[in-house]
């Protein structure tokens, strides 16, 4: 994609991706499975102490992506053993060590023979798989493609999956813009839902910010943007935030971004620990990690 194509798509999710309405019907509980209690086992830090002996495998699938990079960086950082993949098959244009201590692999995952190798001895998966385009690209890249990858960890035995999902903005019409996208992400996590029932954890993150990397000489540092309204939110408080957000069109404004070192450590802390329930974690929740 070219940069200023590149440029357009960071900014438009600027723009959809904050509000509290949730998604889906039957998924706006804050959990999978009824009665299920959301972490405070979050809020523990996870070192690499308690990765078990013989460390974990954690597959990410769009690992090379600007959410999946920073997974592969965090689980690392975590000691675990991990295999990025994406249709490429190439690493990141990131020149940091860890890339070097990722396995990168080719894998369609709308394709199962491109991948179900790879999820071989696999202890989880991350998946951050998604995007915008057309209707049906939409759906095709927030929906099929992960539901294909969920039912192939499945059958390979995955431990646990986690799912980045997205929080959609209470803006009237927004389904006709981005309904393929809304329901990509609904069907990935009704499959979510279906196939690991005690153990599949959506995220769904508002804005995420931090350094994207565009080109091996570029690097758009989107948490500046975000700076302000980060602020303005941490004064008012979450909860009040949280009102705010909930009023049609301006609401919009007052859902919290995120960054992405946060979606990322949360998202490996999910996949590694089976202390964390099954489920969603909703913006708020995310909000509420983010380290300022
Ligand atoms: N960025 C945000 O502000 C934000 C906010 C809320 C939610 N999210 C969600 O977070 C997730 C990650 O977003 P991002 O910003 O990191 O997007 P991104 O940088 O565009 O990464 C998406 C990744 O998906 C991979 N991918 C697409 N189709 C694939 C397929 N069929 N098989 C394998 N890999 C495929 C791409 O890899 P290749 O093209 O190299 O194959 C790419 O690395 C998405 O689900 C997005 O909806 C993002």
């Amino acid at each position: 994609m070219s940069q200023p194509m590149l440029l357009k798509s960071a900014l438009s999710r600027v723009s959809i991706l904050s509000s509290n309405r949730l998604i889906g019907p039957g998924l706006s509980r804050a959990s999978f499975e009824a009665g299920n209690n959301r972490p405070t086992a979050l809020s523990a830090s996870f070192t690499s102490q308690d990765v078990s002996p013989g460390q974990p495998k954690l597959l990410v699938f769009g690992g090379r992506g600007f959410v999946g990079s920073n997974v592969c960086k965090e689980a690392v950082g975590m000691g675990l053993t991990v295999l990025g993949i994406s249709r490429g098959g190439t690493p990141p244009l990131i020149h940091e060590p860890w890339v070097g201590a990722v396995e990168w692999a080719r894998g369609n995952a709308l394709e199962p023979q491109t991948f179900v190798r790879h999820l071989e001895g696999a202890d989880a998966v991350v998946s951050c798989i998604g995007g915008f385009g057309t209707t049906e690209e939409m759906l095709k890249v927030n929906g099929a493609a992960n539901v294909s990858l969920i039912e192939a960890a499945k059958a390979a035995g995955v431990k646990r999956f986690v799912f980045i999902s997205a929080h959609i903005p209470n803006i009237p019409g927004i389904d006709a813009v981005l309904g393929g996208y809304i329901r990509g992400k609904q069907a990935t996590e009704e499959a979510l839902r279906t196939h690991f029932p005690t153990s599949g954890v959506a995220l769904r993150p508002g804005v995420i910010y931090g350094d994207r990397v565009v080109s091996s000489t570029l690097t758009l540092p989107l948490g500046m943007a975000f700076k302000p309204l980060e602020m303005l939110i941490e004064r008012m408080g979450i909860d009040q935030a949280k009102q705010f957000a909930g009023v049609p069109l301006v609401g919009a404004a007052f859902v919290p971004p995120v960054s992405v070192e946060t979606v990322a450590r949360v998202a490996v802390r999910a996949a590694t620990d089976p202390s964390v329930p099954s489920g969603l974690i909703d913006v708020w929740e995310l909000a509420s990690k983010d380290k300022r």
